[in-house]
């Protein structure tokens, strides 16, 4: 076993791993462990855009901007984080230009902005109570915004000599009684187990759209982040809002950009309705993600949709009205996807599209510093940081806008790197328990060494079937009930996995099993914090509670790892300047 020493410690090299990084100063070493090259991390996998209001290209303000995530996130997100990030947008996008982000241009070469959805103006400017329109707020690169920004901030990484263990699968934290010392991880080319001890430990590892089967996330998102601290005693906040993209690609849930509809793109029924009209009259299918995606299954339910193939249904998404030069310019990705994965020729034909799983909403709960917090009073675990997706700050509430995503890995992966940067200047590093990687050992040797019966592939395909069937768009109490009986057998049956490959070299299938049971745990928090919620909130949608009940419910979960059944909590959100009101586009 390899033991490694280094000031600072991120884990993942996405957007908000990376921008982190870049605030280590010199004199202090910092090492940024990743699962994959960092360029295959899935930040390069968003594609329309990152929000800000620079008012390139019609008049915007950031009030309008925060005002929009409020109310887009059902008044569940903490606005005086909201407002941390709406605010610095505008100086982000800057830096991310100075650092050398080849944005798409505007005529004159300013920064180009297109619609998204739920991003709005007052249609009146000076009248703030007028009628609200889509507003071209997302600052984009083509539709490969999210890849252009992490070979930008790799780039600026290996400029500032940042260094990087690539393929390092991060398996446990290490605590040293309340506070975090570093990371136990497994070098997948070797599976030999290293020990990181560290001042502070960033965790920066990304989602869990693994945890369903249809999903737009990379395969590296299952839930690792979230699985390290739900194992240590610590919580994670507001599972319960996973959202859906209402357009992945038609059986394969790969992402269809919302920039489609921003740039003119519409959704049509099986009888040519655009019944985006019919759900969210003024900014039709500019609505945001979670009201889209329940009127697309509401659709289908009602008969709407378009039977495929192999009987599943779908709607469609119709871009072929939009000029050559929008295409080619501004969609040539997704257009290609549709092309080469359902061989079909958008600019004649439209694309088959139906909801995917595609983000976290929760996460574990950190200030707006990215400190990591273990309970409702908002008590610090020293030495840990998370920042991005597999954060819950909570700037996103029950349902992220589009844009705000790479928008949250910039403003807090900073924040958090500056944080990390003032703590590790006046702290030693926490003692290293002699048992750091016991768990991890025994783990793998279990694994390897097991003669059962169930096989890792088989029991993730069940998880991901039964979380899109129990604990997907729309939700009910018996669902969700059988769901938690569900994962207690997945739970004991996991116990019970083997392997095929014995190997130590590239052993993928010990690496899926030890993701199988990060995807389990992250399941069981989303599953007992969607029972519990007993309303229906941005995009947790009961059908059994279908209104929002702020009386009881406006605050957040926290859910902690128990024997038993997981425990739940409960913790105010934060209201600063708008009241919550009933939510309407
Ligand atoms: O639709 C999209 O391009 C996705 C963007 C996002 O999730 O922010």
């Amino acid at each position: 076993m390899t033991k490694h020493q280094y000031d600072v410690l991120i884990i993942g090299a996405g957007g908000a791993g990376l921008r982190a990084a870049l605030e280590i100063p010199e004199g202090f070493s910092c090492a940024v462990l990743s699962k994959v090259f960092p360029t295959r991390s899935h930040t390069g996998a968003a594609q329309g855009g990152i929000g800000a209001a620079l008012g390139n290209e019609e008049e915007d303000s950031w009030e309008w901007h925060m005002f929009d995530t409020v109310k887009g996130s059902d008044y569940l997100g903490d606005q005086d984080a909201i407002e941390i990030m709406t605010k610095d947008a505008i100086r982000a996008i800057i830096e991310l230009e100075h650092m050398g982000m080849p944005f798409s241009r505007t005529p004159e070469g300013k920064i180009a902005q297109r619609r998204f959805g739920g991003h709005t103006k007052p249609e009146n400017p000076s009248d703030p109570d007028s009628k609200r329109i889509a507003v071209k707020r997302s600052c984009y690169s083509a539709d490969r915004t999210g890849h252009v920004m992490l070979h930008t901030l790799y780039e600026n990484c290996i400029k500032q000599k940042v260094h990087f263990f690539s393929e390092y699968f991060v398996t446990d934290l290490i605590m040293s009684g309340d506070a975090c010392a570093g990371v136990v991880a497994m070098d997948i080319a070797t599976s030999e187990v290293h020990v990181f001890h560290a001042k502070a430990v960033m965790l920066a590892t990304g989602g869990y759209g693994r945890v369903y089967r249809i999903t737009s996330n990379a395969h590296v998102g299952t839930g690792d982040g979230f699985a390290a601290v739900y194992n240590n005693g610590l919580p994670l906040q507001d599972m319960e809002f996973v959202q859906f993209h209402p357009t992945g690609l038609w059986k394969l849930g790969i992402l269809i950009s919302e920039a489609a509809r921003g740039e003119g793109g519409i959704l049509l029924n099986n009888t040519g309705e655009r019944f985006m009209e019919r759900y969210a009259p003024t900014v039709k299918d500019l609505a945001p993600r979670d009201m889209v995606s329940r009127a697309i299954l509401t659709e289908i339910r009602e008969g709407r949709g378009i039977k495929g193939s192999d009987g599943t249904y779908y709607v469609n998404l119709d871009v072929s009205h939009l000029p050559k030069e929008i295409i080619d310019d501004k969609l040539p990705e997704i257009t290609g996807f549709a092309r080469t994965y359902l061989g079909v020729e958008p600019t004649k034909e439209p694309i088959p599209v139906q909801p995917t799983a595609h983000y976290a909403m929760g996460g574990i709960p950190t200030t707006p510093d990215a400190e990591v917090t273990k309970d409702k009073k908002k008590t610090i675990v020293p030495g840990l940081y998370a920042a991005g997706e597999a954060a819950c700050v909570s700037v996103h509430g029950g349902n992220r806008l589009g844009t705000n995503s790479l928008l949250d890995l910039i403003v807090f992966g900073r924040r958090g790197g500056k944080a990390i940067a003032r703590f590790i200047g006046e702290t030693d590093f926490a003692p290293l328990p002699t048992d750091a990687a016991d768990r991890t050992l025994s783990k793998i040797d279990r694994i390897r060494n097991s003669k059962g019966k169930e096989k890792p592939g088989a029991l993730r395909l069940e998880l991901q079937e039964k979380m899109m069937e129990k604990v997907g768009i729309f939700r009910n109490e018996k669902e969700l009930t059988e769901m938690t009986v569900e994962m207690k057998s997945l739970r004991e049956r996991y116990q019970n996995i083997s392997i095929d490959d014995k190997g130590v070299v590239f052993n993928t299938d010990l690496m899926e099993a030890l993701e199988l049971g990060n995807l389990i745990d992250t399941a069981e928090a989303i599953t007992h914090s969607a029972l519990a919620r007993q309303e229906s909130r941005g995009a947790h949608s009961r059908e059994d509670y279908p209104a929002r009940d702020d009386k009881k419910w406006l605050k957040h979960t926290l859910i902690y790892k128990a024997d038993a059944a997981p425990k739940l909590d409960y913790k105010p959100v934060s209201i600063t300047r708008f009241q919550p009101k009933e939510r309407k586009y």
